[in-house]
């Protein structure tokens, strides 16, 4: 089972990270958070105070990044030149700009590249946005989750108190919204599923159950 790939794509929240990286664990294959990578290039261009507009500017800075995605004690460790940004990457701040840069198709097309490459001999589970429909057009497995803004609001808000920030709960529906609507509607590399995805309403159901659905998905596979 090795060899086998699996994308998981879907909006903010939708439990895409936390299923993904189990099913990597289970099938003894390599998880890639694609989100965490446009995460890493906002923060560094937040960091090196470039104009998050210019286009040009910032896939260079991409092309020039180097960003390393290693397995860590508590989930996924993220690395930007070097330098460990696992949690720099989930503040509001970078969360609030993330979506002006992975707006912009040079810079989609530097980390595209990279997603391709860490892809090349199979063996991963790759979750995002745009994974079966553009990153991973043949992927053997595809799933498309989703959840109700409600639910995904939900865990979201769990998750950021339990990292000690303080967050107001309307706000953040209003940031997801927002962010769900600018992936959505977006010029290229939209989020939505692709053709042959299996779509998966995790609303109600817990993570295990949404793992095991996954698992028997990738099953049928081999
Ligand atoms: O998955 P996560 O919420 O961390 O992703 C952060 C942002 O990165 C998304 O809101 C989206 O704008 C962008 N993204 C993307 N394509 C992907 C993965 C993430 O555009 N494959």
């Amino acid at each position: 089972m090795s060899r086998l790939s699996i994308a998981i794509d879907g909006p903010a929240g939708a439990g895409k990270s936390t299923v993904a990286r189990q099913v990597a664990g289970r099938l003894g294959l390599t998880y890639v958070d694609t989100g965490a990578m446009y995460r890493a290039i906002t923060w560094k261009a937040l960091k090196e105070q470039v104009d998050l507009r210019d286009e040009q500017t910032v896939s260079r800075l991409a092309r020039e990044t180097e960003i390393r995605l290693t397995p860590g004690k508590d989930g996924m460790e993220v690395w930007v030149d070097g330098e460990r940004v696992t949690r720099a990457i989930r503040t509001p701040e970078v969360t609030s700009h993330v979506s002006l840069i992975a707006g912009q198709q040079r810079v989609r097309e530097v980390l595209v590249d990279k997603q391709r490459e860490m892809a090349s001999r199979g063996g991963v589970v790759m979750d995002g946005r745009d994974i079966g429909t553009h990153v991973l057009p043949d992927a053997d497995v595809k799933v498309f989750l989703t959840a109700s803004i409600e639910e995904r609001a939900k865990r979201r808000y769990r998750e950021l108190v339990r990292r000690g920030y303080k967050v107001d709960w309307e706000e953040l529906k209003e940031e997801i919204r927002i962010r769900d609507e600018k992936d959505r509607n977006r010029e290229h590399s939209p989020l939505r599923p692709a053709e042959d995805a299996v779509h998966l309403d995790t609303t109600g159901l817990s993570i295990e159950e949404v793992i095991r659905a996954i698992l028997d998905l990738s099953r049928s596979k081999v």
